[in-house]
This record gives C-alpha cells, sequence and structure tokens, in this order.
C-alpha cells in the first residue's frame, strides 16, 4: 500500500504534533505528502494550511505569527486561519484580490496533541477513555520520524512473536517463543485484543511492573484504531499498576512516519517517575523501530496479493490488512502498490 495513494486515508484524524511546539511558533509538517503549516491562532487553537503562499509560493512555515495570523517571511503577506489573505504590507489601500487565498485544513487539539484531517473524515478522533480519569497521569514520551510503513507499526504492536526476538535482551524470552493468543473483539473501527503474556522483570523494571517477582504478567488490553492508531494497555495484576500506551504512526509519505506515543499510568511520580518510564520504553521502541526500518515500506493490505507468508500470530495484523482492504472498496479505491521491479542480470 502506497499510503500518499490511498484517498481513503485523508479521510482520517492524525495526531501531528505536540501542541507546545507551537510556541516556537509555525511548524511544518508533511502528512501523507502534503505539506502543511500548523500554528496557534489568536484563540490559543491550533490552525492548519497548505504550506504554500499564494504570492510567490513560499512556504508559509518560514514565516512568522502576528496577532494570531501567519505572515509570509517572504513579503508578508498575511493569512487568517481559514486560508484567506487578509494583508499585503505593499499595498495598505488597495483591495486584497479575489481568490487570494491558500487551502485550510480542520485542525483541532487533543491529548496535547494537534490533529489535522486532509479531507472530511469518516471518524471522530478516537476517544481514549484515561484522557478525562483522574486516575491517571500523562507522560508524552516520544515524538520521532521512522522509516516504514504504519501498517507495520500497528501490526507489530499486536504481533505477540516478536517480543522473544526482538526484545530478547530486554523483557522478552528467547526460550519461550510459542506466542500467547489473543481473544478478540472487531469493532467498526477496529478491534480490542485481549491476552496474557508472562515477561522476564529483570530489577531495572521492579519500579515499571511494581513488583519484584522474577517472570511477572502481563494483561494486556490492546486496541486498534483505524487506520494507524493503537493503544497499548498494559495491567500488572501483580501490582495492580497500568501502563497504558496510545501511539499513532501518522503517515508523513510512504517511505515514513510521525511515531507520536504517550502514556498514561495509575501510579504516581513517586512510585515512578515520568523520566524513569521513559527511560524504560526507550530501548524497547529503538528495538522495534531498527526491526521495522529493516522491512519493506510498502506493507501489502491486499492479501490476494501473497507476497508474504504468514503464521497464526499475524491474524490481528491480518484482520487489519482486511478491515483497511474493505474500506478501501467501499470508498471505492482498490490498493496502490508499488511495481515489483525485476534485478536485470548484469551483461
Ligand atoms: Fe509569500 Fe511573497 S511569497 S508574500
Ligand atoms: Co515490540
Amino acid at each position: 500500500m502506497l499510503v500518499t495513494q490511498q484517498k481513503t486515508l485523508r479521510k482520517f484524524w492524525y495526531a501531528l504534533m505536540p501542541m507546545t511546539k507551537l510556541d516556537e511558533g509555525p511548524q511544518p509538517f508533511r502528512l501523507l505528502g502534503e505539506d502543511i503549516v500548523v500554528w496557534k491562532g489568536a484563540d490559543g487553537k491550533p490552525a492548519a494550511l497548505r504550506d504554500r503562499c499564494c504570492h510567490r509560493t513560499a512556504k508559509l512555515s518560514k514565516g512568522f505569527v502576528e496577532n494570531g495570523n501567519i505572515v509570509c517571511g517572504y513579503h508578508g503577506w498575511t493569512y487568517d486561519c481559514s486560508g484567506a489573505c487578509v494583508r499585503i504590507p505593499q499595498a495598505p489601500d488597495s483591495k486584497i484580490p479575489a481568490g487570494a487565498q491558500v487551502q485550510s485544513y480542520r485542525c483541532q487539539e487533543k491529548y496535547g496533541y494537534v490533529w489535522v484531517a486532509l479531507d472530511e473524515p469518516l471518524q471522530p478522533i478516537p476517544d481514549f477513555p484515561e484522557e478525562s480519569d483522574p486516575a491517571y497521569r500523562r507522560i508524552l514520551q516520544f515524538y520521532e520520524k521512522w522509516n516504514t510503513s504504519p501498517l507495520r507499526v500497528m501490526e507489530n504492536s499486536f504481533d505477540n512473536s516478536h517480543f522473544s526476538f526482538v526484545h530478547k535482551a530486554n523483557f522478552g524470552m528467547i526460550d519461550n517463543p510459542v506466542p500467547s493468543k489473543y481473544e478478540f473483539r472487531p469493532n467498526d473501527w477496529g478491534f480490542e485484543a485481549e491476552t496474557h503474556v508472562p515477561i522476564r522483570n529483570p530489577p531495572a523494571s521492579y519500579r515499571i511492573t511494581g513488583t519484584t517477582d522474577p517472570v511477572t504478567e502481563r494483561h494486556l488490553v490492546n486496541r486498534w484504531y483505524l487506520p494507524f492508531s493503537r493503544r497499548f494497555g498494559c495491567m500488572y495484576p501483580a501490582s495492580g499498576r497500568h501502563h497504558i500506551i496510545y501511539n499513532c504512526a501518522t503517515p508523513i509519505d510512504d517511505k515514513s512516519l510521525m511515531l507520536v506515543q504517550w502514556l498514561y499510568r495509575n501510579d504516581s511520580e513517586e512510585d515512578c517517575s515520568a523520566q524513569e518510564l521513559i527511560d524504560w520504553d526507550r530501548p524497547i521502541t529503538d528495538e522495534d523501530r531498527d526491526i521495522l526500518e529493516a522491512t519493506d515500506y510498502d506493507a501489502c493490505v491486499d492479501t490476494r496479493r501473497r507476497v508474504e507468508f504468514h503464521m497464526e500470530s499475524d491474524k490481528p495484523g491480518l484482520l487489519m490488512r482486511r478491515m483497511l482492504m474493505d474500506l478501501f472498496t467501499r470508498e471505492g479505491e482498490s490498493e496502490a502498490f508499488r511495481p515489483v521491479i525485476e534485478i536485470q542480470p548484469v551483461e
């Protein structure tokens, strides 16, 4: 699947960046191959426009914010949050030409992030119930570009077979490679998958898991939200601690994505500090990234193409592929993919 070619993917909300980044001024972001600029308007809410001035095409993200409007850094044409040009400094007494306008996008703040939808969304931003539950604190963990496919990031997070290998230096148990099975509860816009997984619990993770047992259990209630968001709902029955991660694999272009990851914990900063929690998940996330960047970015959703083999633990990924393919079909689309390039023998 080439994400920039699938028009249906434009009809979803994506987390672009932490709201705090807007305090540094206008920010560029490439979403599904489209260059946009995001900034904070006069009301403190985020706004998004195409990152292209309608005068001489300069990127508006090179400009600055003035009274909640964005000012082009080239000649100062100024645009409001709807994309209308409201000021041409060189001709203060002339009427602004009709059509002097830059395309705007739907934009809102949620969970501390700026979210944008390029076209009319099929679904609202998913509801993450921990946000409004006072039992939890929210910790922003990672915001970084990965050179891989967002579908593979989603699939990987439901793939119980990779722990023993990718995370063998960490919580994975290489001598216990047979994966736990999930119980699935599909819904219209994704699924919930529940399982119990034993993990290694070395002293370095005692404050994360809240237990000193050498091996402990994770009770996982994970969710996938079409197309590229997921909940890793990890509960440690031994301590009652919750480690609930939300990930958005926001597609930048066909080969890369922005990994947006935050965490909810139901313990206190004294139990386990935000920095300890970031330091704990850092190598795990790096291990996933390293292997995912070594896969083909063109993750296939049409399983009839038979370009990959599967095993039992790929079931969540296969369900994602099927639901994506069904959605594309409903929207009148087929899968766009990279042509297979034959390797020519050297003469
Ligand atoms: Fe933007 Fe001229 S290019 S004002
Ligand atoms: Co992993």
